[in-house]
């Protein structure tokens, strides 16, 4: 086991403090087939922390899997607030939905499927906290949205911004590296945003997430 991802568990352990729904969700994820590729526990309650930074009535999830980050956010909002998570595959809602109803945060919670490029354009604004995580080649498009989804005030999360360093391959084809680097170019010419992103190692191995807030 690397050292990273004995202190991650270490400070899962001291401050993250998950529960029993949070590992039933990952625990019924699994038991379907889903990929384990959810945020890891101190994302999660970084994610949980930010709603309500925010205080965040409404939130959007791009990429919803099993509905691990979604029981973060959702917990994360305030009273009466909502939050709106799209996904792609039918049988990775299905069993967001489940975990979203053990959790008791189905009322809170519209699970959308279909592509988000297809679902987005349905949506109304504006939200306080956007969460992208989903096929990484789309980032721009999905950055584009939740900033037309914004307020001034409102925050962007992206995640998996560092891919293990293949973001600084300049000669990278891979898509989901592409992907990354075509959100960065976006994100630096738009002036309505000031974002930054941050290393991350851990659990889920080295990687990355970055933080826009918008600002008009
Ligand atoms: C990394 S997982 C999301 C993990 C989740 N946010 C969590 O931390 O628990 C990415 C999800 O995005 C979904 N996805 C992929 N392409 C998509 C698309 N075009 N539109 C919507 N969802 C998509 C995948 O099916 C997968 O469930």
């Amino acid at each position: 086991m690397e050292i990273w991802d004995k202190v991650d568990r270490y400070l899962e352990e001291k401050l993250v403090q998950s529960d029993e729904v949070l590992e039933a969700a990952l625990e019924a994820s699994d038991k379907a087939g889903l990929p384990a590729i959810s945020v890891s526990p101190s994302h999660g309650k970084l994610l949980w922390i930010l709603a309500q930074l925010v205080n965040a009535k409404r939130i959007l999830e791009i990429g919803t899997l099993g509905g691990y980050s979604a029981i973060w956010l959702a917990r994360g909002l305030a009273p009466g607030g909502r939050l709106v998570t799209l996904e792609a595959v039918e049988k990775h809602a299905a069993v967001a939905r489940q975990n979203l109803e053990r959790a008791g945060l189905a009322p809170a919670v519209d699970v959308r499927v279909g592509p988000a490029l297809a679902t987005l354009p349905q949506l109304e604004g504006p939200f306080d906290l956007s969460f992208i995580d989903a096929d990484k080649q789309n980032n721009a498009e999905y950055f584009r949205w939740a900033l037309e989804l914004s307020r001034p005030g409102s925050v962007i999360v992206v995640d998996n911004v560092v891919l293990e360093g293949a973001v600084v391959d300049p000669r990278s084809r891979d898509a989901a590296v592409l992907g990354v680097r075509k959100l960065n170019e976006l994100v630096a010419a738009e002036p309505r945003v000031a974002a930054t992103a941050i290393q991350t190692v851990g659990v889920k191995g080295y990687d990355g997430f970055a933080v826009a807030l918008v600002l008009r």
